[in-house]
């Protein structure tokens, strides 16, 4: 067996591969289909200090090698989250990262603080780049000042291994990694969706709710991988990355573009049991190559 372990911050993963915040409920809605226990980490939903509905319908939108969501973090609240949520996790031989989010810099740190206390949480992810709420989320990660601020105060409060999601929905990536890595984070992940369209021309609607929504799947592939390789160059802090990977090759493609553990998303809905094939791919490859450790292919790619 070749070695997958990686290490974010001081949280050692047996292997590279998560599922990504948004994408896989809080585990126990895709334990009929999928061992949890062989994933390297789960990353929660968006966990709020109080619970949230979300967006009214219509959320979701399947679009070419895509889908549009916006979804609005709709999450049951810290207090519900760790009552009854977290303790099924924990009986999972993984890792768990709780993704968060506020509406204000002090309720980002409020949350963080709240699961710092809480036994059983692994690390943190910072979500500073949901594009579907009016307060929080991109709000933070598309405004240097306000990354920082954000990024700053939850390190103050939370001795978790910290990782800012951050947003491909600016300019220059590499401006808010660095930030994020000036202001004590200990990885980075990428990317969140990219803010995007669709209408109805038969009733000349928007086909979501909320007008735009966050898109993600195999049509932002490219963008994340060009962003990976870009903060890769710019931070030292490890990467994960995630974007439209629905396949062994894809989860690569990421690695040899430099992040240190990846992240399935879009692909859960339509296959489950994705990230279990990547893991038993990437073991496939490594045999293949003669590769023994997978740090051997962190940022590999010969450019
Ligand atoms: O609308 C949503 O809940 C999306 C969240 C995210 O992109 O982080």
């Amino acid at each position: 067996m070749a070695d997958l372990k990686v290490k974010i911050g001081s949280l050692v993963l047996k292997n590279p591969v998560m599922v990504a915040s948004g994408t896989f409920g809080y585990g126990e809605e895709y334990s009929p289909y999928i061992d949890l226990n062989i994933l390297g980490a789960i990353i929660t939903k968006g966990i709020s200090l109080h619970p949230i509905d979300g967006n009214p319908p219509p959320r979701i939108w399947e679009t070419p090698s895509g889908m549009l969501n916006s979804i609005g973090l709709q999450n049951v609240g810290a207090k519900a989250f760790i009552k009854e949520k977290l303790s099924y996790l924990k009986s999972f031989d993984t890792k768990i990262i709780v993704n968060i989010f506020g509406t204000t810099v002090k309720e980002y740190a409020k949350v963080a603080e709240r699961l710092f206390a809480t036994q059983g949480v692994d690390a943190i992810e910072l979500n500073i780049s949901c594009p579907n709420v009016k307060k929080g989320g991109m709000i933070f990660g598309i405004d240097p000042k306000s990354t920082k601020k954000v990024v700053s105060a939850v390190r103050k409060v939370c001795g978790l291994p910290l990782i800012a999601k951050l947003s491909p929905n600016v300019t220059d990536i590499t401006e808010f990694a660095r930030i994020a890595e000036g202001e004590g984070a200990d990885a980075i992940s990428l990317i969140n969706t990219l803010l995007g369209l669709a209408v109805d021309v038969e009733t000349r609607k928007p086909r979501l709710a909320t007008i735009t929504g966050g898109l993600s799947g195999p049509a932002i592939k490219p963008i994340a991988l060009r962003m990976i390789w870009q903060v890769a160059k710019a931070v030292k802090v490890p990467i994960i990355g995630m974007g439209g990977i629905c396949s062994t090759e894809d989860a690569l493609e990421f690695i040899l573009a430099g992040a240190t553990a990846i992240a399935v998303g879009t692909a859960n809905f339509f296959n489950p049991n994705t990230a279990s094939e990547i893991i038993k791919g990437i073991n496939s490859y490594m045999t293949e190559k003669g590769i023994g450790d997978i740090k051997e292919l962190i940022g590999g790619m010969y450019a």
